[in-house]
C-alpha cells in the first residue's frame, strides 16, 4: 500500500509536469519545464534548478514572432521581384518581411503574417474574349466570351481557355439553334419544298398562280421562278407564225427572182408583211444582172428589219 502510494507520488511529481508545462513555459532538452523566451529572442541556454532560461536576440535576416522555447530564429522571407513581389515591410527581429504584389500581378497565396508568398501575372483575354473584370492585386483578370463567339475550351476561373467564332449555316440550311457563349450555332438542312439563300431561314417555294407557269424549278438554295403563261404561249405562237411567213416569203421572192416571173399578187403579199424591199425593183435588176439569180434574195434582203419585227412580236 505504501509502495503503491510512493509509486503514484513519484509519477505525480516527475512525470505529470513533463507531459505538460504551464503556459509561457517550454519543455527543455532534459525534460523539465523552463520559462519561454520573448518575441525577437530564442533560447541560448535552458533553465537549471538555480537559473532561469538564457535568451539571445535574433540575428539580422532572422526573426521570432512569438514567445518560444526554440533554439534558433526563423529566416526572413525574401520577396521575389521576378515573381511579381516587392518588400512592403522589412523584416525585423519580431516580424517577418511583408511582401506585396507589383502592378499587373495578383496574389496566388496570401498569408496573413507576411502578405503574399506567391504572385502571378494577370491573365490576358484570348482571342474572341474581352475583359469582364480587370485584375487586382488579389484577383486575376476575368474574361468573357464576346458576342458571336462561344467557348470551345474549358471554363476556368478567369474565363475560357479557347473561344471560337459561331459557325455560319450554309445556303440550303437554316439556323436551328443560334449560337450562345457556350455553344456553336446548330444548322439544319431545309426540308423539301423550302429554300434558303443565306443560311438563316428556310422559306417555302413560291406557288405559281393559275395564269403563270413554272419557268425554273426550286432547289434548296433557290426559289421557284414563275412566268406569265399567256404571254409565253402567245409569244410562241406568234414567233412560229412569223417564222413561217418569213420562210414562205423568202421562198416566194427567191422563186420569183430565180424564174424572173412577175407575180404581182405574190409581191403584194410580200409587201404586206413588211419585207417589201426583198421584192423591189432594185432586187429585180440585180437579179437580171446576175447569171444565176437563185441566191439573189440572200444579198439584198433586209434581214435586220426581219429580226426587229420578229423580236417586237416576241416581246
Ligand atoms: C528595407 O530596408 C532597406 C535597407 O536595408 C531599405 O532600402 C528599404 O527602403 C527598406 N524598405 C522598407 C519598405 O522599409
Ligand atoms: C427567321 O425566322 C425567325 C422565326 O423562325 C424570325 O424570328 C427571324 O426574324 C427570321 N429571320 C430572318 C432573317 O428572316
Amino acid at each position: 500500500m505504501v509502495s503503491a502510494l510512493f509509486v503514484f507520488g513519484y509519477a505525480a511529481v516527475f512525470i505529470v509536469p513533463v507531459l505538460s508545462c504551464r503556459t509561457k513555459e517550454y519543455k527543455a532538452n532534459d525534460g523539465q519545464c523552463c520559462p519561454m523566451c520573448n518575441e525577437g529572442t530564442v533560447v541560448q541556454r535552458d533553465c537549471t534548478a538555480y537559473s532561469g532560461t538564457q535568451c539571445r536576440s535574433c540575428d539580422l535576416g532572422t526573426f521570432m514572432n512569438q514567445p518560444n522555447g526554440l533554439y534558433s530564429c526563423f529566416p526572413c522571407t525574401s520577396c521575389d521581384t521576378g515573381h511579381g513581389l516587392f518588400v512592403k515591410q522589412n523584416c525585423t527581429a519580431t516580424t517577418d518581411t511583408v511582401c506585396d504584389v507589383l502592378n499587373g500581378y495578383h496574389c496566388k497565396d496570401l498569408i496573413e503574417s507576411n502578405g503574399c508568398s506567391l504572385a502571378e501575372k494577370h491573365s490576358q483575354c484570348a482571342a474572341g474574349q474581352r475583359i469582364k473584370e480587370h485584375g487586382t492585386s488579389r484577383t486575376d483578370t476575368v474574361c468573357d466570351v464576346i458576342n458571336g463567339y462561344y467557348c470551345r475550351g474549358l471554363i476556368e476561373s478567369n474565363g475560357c481557355s479557347l473561344a471560337e467564332k459561331h459557325s455560319q449555316c450554309a445556303a440550303g440550311q437554316r439556323i436551328k439553334e443560334p449560337g450562345t457563349s457556350r455553344s456553336d450555332t446548330v444548322c439544319e438542312d431545309c426540308q423539301p419544298g423550302f429554300f434558303s439563300k443565306d443560311g438563316v431561314n428556310c422559306t417555302a417555294w413560291t406557288i405559281c398562280s393559275e395564269s403563270q407557269i413554272k419557268v425554273e424549278e426550286g432547289s434548296s438554295t433557290s426559289d421557284v421562278v414563275c412566268g406569265s403563261a399567256s404571254r409565253h404561249r402567245y409569244g410562241f405562237i406568234l414567233s412560229v407564225v412569223l417564222f413561217l411567213i418569213i420562210v414562205i416569203c423568202l421562198v416566194i421572192t427567191g422563186f420569183v427572182k430565180a424564174c424572173k416571173y412577175h407575180l404581182t399578187s405574190l409581191h403584194v403579199f410580200s409587201l404586206c408583211i413588211c419585207i417589201a424591199p426583198a421584192c423591189n425593183t432594185k432586187g429585180k435588176q440585180a437579179a437580171s444582172a446576175l447569171p444565176r439569180p437563185v441566191p439573189i434574195f440572200l444579198f439584198n434582203f433586209p434581214y435586220h428589219k426581219l429580226i426587229i419585227v420578229f423580236l417586237s412580236y416576241l416581246w
